[in-house]
């Protein structure tokens, strides 16, 4: 099986503190009724992202593109923010070689270097752009809405540097965004810019495999039909409201009721492997935009905390927090059962008694003993987690792992009564933010700005 959630440690007939008998038995009618929200939402064409394994259709716009530029570019640099970067960065991390960008274009295959700029910090854009060939370089600007300041500010100065050093700029960009809405779609229209389509039913943080993660990954010679082969296989077992066999049913439910019921509101996702280590920051995103929320307007709102950690690094950090720190943690795991490349610990200073006992095993052995033994040691201190495991990391599994997680969310946006598809919280920022830039629609805001306190020396140090 693809992927596997053990939860043993998340019950309370195991774990003292874990998840009482009578709350699970509920659980199951309770997720029932999320399951028939979830089918609702799919049904009004709400919920685009269940229907992307099966659309071949647009999988191929990513997939022609790279095939009829295949060898002209050395370098593909995405810009986008938020959703339409951390899916992205996510599939570099997970499928592309450690280091890819230093490889020579041998040890690359020919393979381009992959890039996302996901920041206006014009420090780390200006570097990049200086040192590539601009000639070489295609500029994948990614935006669902068209019209994102970060992303449209990058795309100001990379068009205009583009301009000024190559002989065609459309030659050198490709956007991808709603199919009929937004700025970018009207400049793609006009400029004859290359365009693939984030379906209108699809958000931003949903989005990692429409053109968003799929066009990059097959710009760089990824698995693209095992990403979607993996999701779809989550979404046909996530298809049933029997939760005991529904893998993102289960995930939800687990951490629903740790938050609701036991206090449990940080949900810690901890990948034991390096290359899923930036599946962690994607997950925070889309638990934290998708389910921190209001539930009635001016209320206190509801929502877990989301928290990335790494194995076995973040044993020397945020492991002591987790064992001692507040009760107010669950931890989910990700083991990955083949690690694949692994290396021996040689067997040298056997008479060290720190040493010594290491050698005779290998590095991924020891990944994944620590794993179990940061689990084991959190279970036996009351401290509720449960381990996600994979058979190895490739692109089947890790478009499982998407699926799993983005089908999760719907289901907990169910159980806690919010509407995991909007982020209204995030307008405000934007407003004062057009508002302080001059935006000419932004009168409102400016005048709401200008009401704010000011700073007050007597509260500044
Ligand atoms: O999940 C979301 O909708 C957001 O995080 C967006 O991805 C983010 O704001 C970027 O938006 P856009 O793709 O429209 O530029």
């Amino acid at each position: 099986m693809t992927l596997r959630i053990d939860y043993t440690n998340m019950m309370g007939d195991v774990v003292k503190g874990g998840i009482a008998a009578s709350d699970w038995q509920s659980a199951g009618d309770a997720f029932k009724r999320a399951h028939a929200g979830l089918g609702r939402r799919r049904d009004a064409g709400d919920l685009g992202f269940l229907a992307l394994p099966d659309d071949d259709k647009l999988h191929r716009q990513s997939t022609d593109f790279a095939n009829k530029t295949r060898g002209r570019y050395d370098d593909v640099v995405v810009l986008g923010i938020g959703g339409s970067a951390l899916g992205p960065i996510a599939l570099r991390t997970a499928l592309l070689a450690p280091a890819w960008n230093t490889l020579t274009k041998e040890e690359r295959k020919g393979q381009p270097r992959m890039h996302v700029l996901d920041n206006v910090d014009p420090r780390t854009i200006g570097a990049l752009l200086d040192r590539l060939d601009l000639e070489r370089t295609i500029f994948v600007v990614t935006s669902k809405s068209g019209g994102t300041a970060e992303t449209m500010s990058q795309y100001l100065v990379v068009r205009d540097r583009l301009n000024q050093k190559t002989k065609n700029a459309s030659e050198h960009l490709i956007f991808v965004t709603d199919p009929t809405k937004g700025a970018l779609r009207a400049l793609a229209n006009a400029d004859r810019i290359p365009a693939v389509d984030v379906p209108a039913a699809v958000g931003g943080r949903f989005s990692v495999l429409t053109p968003v993660g799929i066009l990059p990954a097959a710009l760089v010679g990824m698995d693209t039909a095992g990403l979607l082969a993996g999701a779809k296989e989550i979404a046909q077992r996530s298809a049933t409201d029997d939760l005991a066999k529904n893998p993102s049913g289960i995930f939800a439910m687990l951490q629903f009721l740790a938050d609701t019921k036991l206090g449990r509101h940080i949900h810690v996702l901890m990948p034991y492997s390096d290359p899923l280590r930036d599946i962690a920051d994607w997950f925070v995103q889309l638990w934290a935009e998708s389910l921190g929320k209001h539930k009635t307007a001016g209320d206190n709102g509801v929502g877990p905390t989301p928290l990335g950690a790494l194995g076995a690094t973040d044993q020397h950090s945020k492991v002591q927090l987790f064992m001692e720190g507040p009760g107010d943690k669950t931890v989910a795991f990700i083991a990955v059962d083949e690690i694949g490349t692994d290396l021996d610990i040689p067997k040298l200073h056997s008479d060290v008694k720190e040493l010594g006992y290491l050698g005779g095993h290998k590095l991924g052995e020891l990944l994944s003993i620590e794993q179990r033994a940061t689990a084991g040691a959190l279970a036996r201190r009351g401290r509720p987690n449960f381990t996600i495991h994979v058979d190895r990391v490739d692109a089947h599994h890790l478009g499982a792992l998407f699926m799993l997680l983005e089908i999760a969310t719907i289901y907990a946006g169910e159980l806690y009564g919010v509407n995991p598809l909007d982020q209204p919280g995030v307008e405000l920022g934007k407003q004062f933010t057009y508002a302080m830039l001059g935006r000419p629609d932004a009168d409102a805001a400016r005048k709401e700005w200008d009401l704010l306190p000011k700073p007050d020396p007597k509260y500044s140090v």
